[in-house]
């Protein structure tokens, strides 16, 4: 007979259990950084007469906490080492020695050791390892709101507690200071590009001090973005007009509160005249009187104006011409210290999308790129898509502009004397516990820093250093799993929307396809037809000079290659051409059939995906597996959603078959077409209700 207290010791033993199974369940809260704390701390000092600092206390603990190495741990700010968060690692017998000309630097070198430690990339003895980050600004831009939703997340709510500041610190902050440290990310933007005026207000400014104060000894810099209107929106003034005297006084006040608050305060980020958000041009501005103005006002501070060109309005013709149509007249009127920020493509973050024009066009203004990490076309937190490919191909592309340069050289190249180079990535981080949604989503943050610090770092680099610090260095894992993110990106294109085709999204969310979608009274360029145009004759957007002429806004010789049918890269074609359906392809297949090809060929590698991953098992724990099969699989399934719904309809008019050695359809074009996604934020929850 079980008597009470024997009942009281069997349940303390299975809720005891239950405790010490919950403390190993693998949440991947932890990302990259699965140091092995040290029961003995390092031997780490700083060279002789420096002085302690906040961030070199960070370098030292983290140091002394994890590095497993044998001998001493030098830490050196020295004048004549090397500037720009640039640093020097050397190795002298057992012991390093870690020097930069600011203690950031050392902070980086201190991430730096501790990667080659977590990876086996040790240094040999007399080693020198010297680095100097490509881009001076290193920027997450968050798209979060002050109600803590997240636009465009799919990762919970934003980590930003504003309900629970000033007071209540969340120790999620600091944790997420140090991942972006660990990769070499110095700058956050807190809040969406769609900016509430509320942000700027004394109660909203005393909270983001606090968040700020939590960032600095990480080396990172808070900045905000700002609603353009915001002197009239929030009551204090009857206008926002740029020129007007008492405006410019308003932004002026509201400056230097800031930097009372926040003295290293980075700047802000304007998103102007572009999907409604106010600018200048509502009071016959321009953008160049707009972003002047608040840089002047910034410049005694040392802050910047990041200056969004992403803008285009439903009255052009061709959505890819707007931005370098409104941007390039006041090429060269910009202060220094504003940097006109451009996403990667002409559109906005299309699966595959070439470079926009305004890289090799702008010269005589700082520009930076803008990537999206969160992956609002590629599939949400579901789809696995590692992006630095993508990037890559952005930062690599030749623009031609007067003496050549790629993306990466002239966003890199310092317009002024003042002027710095900068990088920004759309944050794809929320208060979930993994942060990402997918535990394979962290790959594209971690692979942000990286980049951003090192362009050259190759994808393949990147995927390695990612995948042996968070989930196994064993070579039987890392080198498929490395493989299969190598190739998710054109996989999804594939399945998506291959040789540049654009923009057929289901509506709002972006989630699914809809190349048919038309709700009424929507302006035709956020619809899919206005993209893709199909009719009996062929498909794709005529961008040549017979069309819209976007091709002109690309330096020689770029302009005649991508406005030569026979020389368009086959990848782009559909964007800057609309090609007959029988058009016969370098290949020799017809464009229809090669199109059913390459969507089941992208069909087929999503479904190789879930082999891949289901033999990856043995080598990592149960509950990232089992979460991220689940999302393999539907990645899969909706692969072929993507390819059942495109290829039906747009044989609507090929009016072709689908070649006989093609599977066939398994979905109806109806039954897709009746079929509503009705959420704004898809997440892995809703899974089973997709088609
Ligand atoms: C996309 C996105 C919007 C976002 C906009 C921007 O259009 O769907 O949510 O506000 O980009 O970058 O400003």
């Amino acid at each position: 007979m079980i008597n009470g207290y024997d009942r009281m010791k069997n349940w303390l033993w299975i809720i005891g259990l239950f405790f010490v199974l919950s403390l190993h369940a693998e949440d991947g809260h932890r990302l990259w950084l699965r140091m092995e704390r040290n029961a003995i701390p390092a031997d780490v000092r700083l060279a002789e007469g420096m002085g302690r600092t906040a961030i070199l206390d960070i370098a030292s603990r983290e140091l002394k906490d994890f590095w497993k190495g044998e001998g001493r741990v030098l830490l050196c700010v020295s004048k004549g080492g090397a500037t720009r968060d640039g640093f020097t690692i050397r190795k002298k017998g057992q012991d390093m020695e870690l020097s930069s000309a600011s203690d950031r630097g050392v902070l980086y070198a201190a991430y730096d050791l501790l990667r080659r430690q977590q990876t086996g990339d040790l240094l040999s003895d007399g080693a020198v390892v010297a680095e100097m980050p490509s881009y001076d600004i290193r920027i997450l831009n968050h798209w979060d709101n002050p109600d803590g939703t997240v636009e465009r997340g799919y990762a919970g709510r934003s980590i930003w507690k504003w309900d629970e500041l000033p007071e209540t610190v969340s120790p999620l902050y600091e944790e997420y200071a140090r991942a972006n440290a660990s990769i070499g990310i110095n700058a956050v933007v807190l809040n969406n590009v769609n900016a509430k005026p509320q942000m700027l207000s004394t109660g909203m400014l005393r909270k983001v001090a606090v968040i700020a104060d939590v960032l600095r000894p990480y080396g990172i810099r808070t900045y905000l973005s700002v609603n353009f209107a915001s002197p009239k929106a929030l009551g204090e003034l009857p206008t926002a007009d740029p020129l007007d005297a008492d405006v410019q006084r308003w932004w002026k006040k509201k400056t230097k509160e800031i930097y009372r608050l926040i003295p290293d305060f980075g700047g802000f980020l304007v998103k102007a005249n572009s999907e409604g958000e106010p600018g200048p041009q509502d009071y016959g501005r321009t953008h160049a009187d707009g972003a002047n103005m608040l840089a002047d006002i910034l410049a005694p501070h040392g802050g910047v104006v990041m200056w969004r060109a992403f803008v285009y309005q439903a009255s052009s013709p061709d959505r890819a011409c707007q931005a370098y149509e409104e941007f390039m007249p006041f090429d060269g009127q910009f202060r220094e210290n504003v940097i006109v920020q451009v996403k990667n493509g002409p559109i906005d973050f299309q699966p595959r999308e070439p470079f926009s024009p305004l890289f090799g066009a702008m010269q005589h203004t700082q520009v930076m790129p803008e990537f999206q990490i969160t992956q609002e076309y590629l599939g949400q937190s579901i789809h696995t898509v590692f992006l630095p490919t993508m990037w890559k191909a952005c930062l690599d592309a030749e623009t031609y502009r007067d003496g050549g340069g790629t993306v990466v050289e002239v966003t890199q190249h310092r317009v002024g004397i003042h002027s710095r180079s900068a990088m920004a990535g759309v944050a794809n981080i929320g208060d979930v516990v993994n942060w990402t949604g997918s535990d394979m989503a962290q790959a594209n943050w971690y692979a942000f820093g990286r980049l951003c610090w090192n362009t050259e770092l190759s994808a393949a680099q990147i995927a390695e250093e990612f995948l042996k610090q968070t989930f196994s260095a064993d070579e039987h894992f890392v080198e498929p799993v490395r493989q299969l993110l190598l190739r998710s990106w054109d996989t999804a294109v594939s399945y998506m929307m291959p040789l540049g085709l654009h923009h057929i999204f289901a509506f709002g969310h972006h989630y699914g396809p809809e190349p048919w979608c038309a709700p009424p009274n929507t302006r035709p360029d956020w619809l899919p037809k206005y993209y893709h145009r199909a009719d009996s004759i062929g498909i794709g957007f005529d961008r040549t000079v017979r069309g819209s002429k976007a091709v002109l806004q690309y330096c020689e010789p770029l302009a005649t290659l991508y406005g030569n049918l026979e020389t368009c890269p086959e990848e782009y074609l559909l964007w800057f051409h609309h090609v007959p359906w029988e058009y016969v392809m370098r290949n020799g297949l017809t464009l229809w059939d090669n199109l059913c090809y390459i969507y089941n060929s992208g069909v087929e590698d999503a479904w190789e995906f879930v082999d891949l991953w289901q033999k990856a098992q043995p080598y990592i724990d149960t509950e990232r597996y089992e979460a991220m099969l689940m999302r393999f699989e539907r990645q899969a399934r909706d692969a072929e959603w993507w390819r059942d719904a495109c290829l039906l309809y747009f044989q609507m008019y090929s009016r072709r078959p689908i070649p006989a050695d093609c599977p066939p359809p398994i979905h109806k074009l109806d039954d897709l077409m009746k079929y509503r996604l009705h959420i704004d934020n898809y997440t892995a929850a809703d899974m089973d209700k997709l088609p």
